[in-house]
C-alpha cells in the first residue's frame, strides 16, 4: 500500500510500505478513507522530536473496517469507524478511570501509545490506505449512518476536537464564563467552539495569522491579534480589568512572537496573566520532557522559566496532558449526527494521499488559508 513517512527534518514522503496485517485477534483492519494533518505532526517534521526514519505518520483517521481478529465481537466488516489517537487497552489501572491517553498496557515503559508518532509505541500511522487497529473493540467509534457524507465532520473526533474540548474541561469553564485561549489553529479554534457550545458569556482568541483568526471571529469568538495589541491589555479591556475567568494554552513549547522567534514560556506566562486570581488553566498544547533542537538552554531538558510567584500569588489552578479522546467522543458525535455542530468549518484543503508532502509545506509555514488539511487515501 501506499503510506506517507517521515524522511528526516522538513522531508515526507509517499512510498510503497507493506500492507499491515491483523497480529492479534483483538486488531481490526481498516481502509482508511479520511485522515488529518496536525499541528502535532509538525513537531516531528520539523525534527524536534525522536522519531525514526520511515515510521508512518496520521493519528486523526476515520475509515470503514474490512477485517476483524477472531476475539473482535463488537465492530463489524463494513463499519465506518472514527479512531481516537490514543490506543488504549481498556482494562488497565488509567482506563478504567476514563484516562485512555495514559494506558498502561499498549507502550510498555510508557503511559500512553497513539499511532505514527514519536515516543508513543510501535503503531503506524494512518496516513496511508490501511491502518491496523488494536483493542478494536475498545477504541473504535462505529458512527452513524450518515458516516460517509459526513466524513470531514467526525474525522474531526480522533483528536482535534476533542482536544479543544479538553482545554475548557481542564480549564473547568462553566456556562457564563469568560475564556480567553492562546492559538487560533485548529486546537484553539476547536477550544473557542467547545467554550462557545458550553455556553462561554465571552470567548478570546489570541493568534497573529488573521486567516485564523476571522475563523475564530466566524464563529462567535473575539479575535486579539498579538501583532497589534498586547493581548494582556486586550483581556483586561474586554473584562473590565479583571482577566478572563479561565485560560487555555494550545500552541505548545514552539510559541514564538509574532517575528517568528520561539520563546517557550511566552504563552504560559501570558495566561498567568491574562486569567484572573483564583482562575484556572487547561494546557492541551505540547510541552516536551526533551527538545533536540532547543530554543534556549532550558527548554533542552523540557523546563520553561514559569511565572510561578505570581501563578501562586493568584491562586490559579492548572491541568495539563493530552487528550483522552474517548472520555468526550460519543458525546461531540452526537453533536455532529443531531446537526448542532459542523466542525468541519476549519477544513481547508482536501487533498490525496500523494499530495500530503506538498501539503506538509504549506500547514507548516502556516500559509494563509491553510487550516486544516484532510487527506482521502483510499476514497
Ligand atoms: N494535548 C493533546 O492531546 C493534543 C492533541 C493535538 C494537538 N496538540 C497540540 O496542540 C498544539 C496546537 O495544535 P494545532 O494543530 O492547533 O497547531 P498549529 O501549529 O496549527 O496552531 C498553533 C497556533 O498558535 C499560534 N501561536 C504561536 N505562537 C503563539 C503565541 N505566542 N501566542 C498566540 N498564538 C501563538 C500560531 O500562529 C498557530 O496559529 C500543538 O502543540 C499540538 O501538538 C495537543
Ligand atoms: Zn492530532
Ligand atoms: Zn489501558
Amino acid at each position: 500500500m501506499k503510506g506517507l513517512v517521515y524522511n528526516g527534518p522538513r522531508e515526507v514522503r509517499v512510498i510503497d510500505v507493506p500492507d499491515p496485517k491483523i497480529e492479534k485477534e483483538t486488531d481490526a483492519l481498516v481502509r482508511v478513507t479520511t485522515t488529518n494533518i496536525c499541528g502535532s505532526d509538525l513537531h516531528m517534521y520539523e525534527g524536534r522530536t525522536s522519531v525514526e526514519k520511515g515510521k508512518i505518520l496520521g493519528h486523526e483517521n476515520l475509515g470503514r473496517v474490512i477485517a476483524v481478529g477472531k476475539a473482535v465481537d463488537r465492530v463489524k466488516v463494513g463499519d465506518w469507524v472514527c479512531l481516537p489517537f490514543n490506543i488504549a487497552c481498556g482494562f488497565c489501572k488509567n482506563c478504567e478511570r476514563g484516562l485512555t491517553s495514559a494506558c498502561l498496557t499498549t507502550n510498555p515503559g510508557g503511559a500512553g501509545a497513539a499511532y505514527g508518532y514519536a515516543e508513543m509505541g510501535p503503531y503506524s500511522g494512518g496516513q496511508a490506505e490501511l491502518l491496523r487497529v488494536p483493542y478494536a473493540d475498545f477504541n473504535c467509534l462505529v458512527l452513524p449512518p450518515d458516516a460517509e457524507e459526513k466524513q470531514n465532520d467526525y474525522v474531526m473526533l480522533a483528536d482535534i476536537w476533542p482536544t479543544g474540548w479538553h482545554a475548557t474541561e481542564l480549564a473547568g469553564l462553566k456556562s457564563g464564563e469568560s475564556v480567553v485561549i492562546y492559538g487560533s489553529g485548529p486546537v484553539g479554534l476547536f477550544a473557542a467552539y467547545s467554550s462557545i457550545i458550553k455556553g462561554a458569556s465571552k470567548v478570546m482568541v489570541v493568534d497573529r495569522h488573521k486567516d485564523r483568526l476571522k475563523l475564530a471571529e466566524d464563529i462567535g469568538a473575539i479575535p486579539i491579534d498579538d501583532s497589534r495589541e498586547d493581548p494582556i491589555d486586550a483581556v483586561m479591556k474586554y473584562t473590565k480589568g479583571e482577566g478572563a475567568d479561565r485560560g487555555c494554552e494550545c500552541v505548545g513549547w514552539q510559541c514564538h512572537d509574532p517575528a517568528g522567534h520561539e520563546v517557550p514560556n511566552d504563552t504560559m506566562n501570558k495566561l498567568v496573566k491574562s486569567v484572573r486570581p483564583t482562575g484556572s488553566l487547561g494546557v492541551v498544547g505540547v510541552f516536551v520532557p526533551k527538545d533536540p533542537k532547543p530554543a534556549d538552554e532550558l527548554m533542552q531538558h523540557g523546563e520553561i522559566a514559569f511565572d510561578f510567584g505570581l501563578f501562586f500569588h493568584k491562586g490559579l489552578r492548572m491541568g495539563s496532558g493530552q487528550c483522552p479522546v474517548k472520555a468526550y467522543n460519543r458525546l461531540l458525535c452526537s453533536l455532529i449526527a443531531e446537526g448542532i455542530a459542523q466542525p468541519s468549518f476549519l477544513v481547508s484543503h482536501v487533498l490525496p494521499l500523494d499530495k500530503a508532502p506538498d501539503a506538509y509545506k504549506h500547514f507548516d509555514s502556516r500559509d494563509d488559508g491553510w487550516t486544516k488539511v484532510v487527506l482521502r487515501p483510499a476514497a
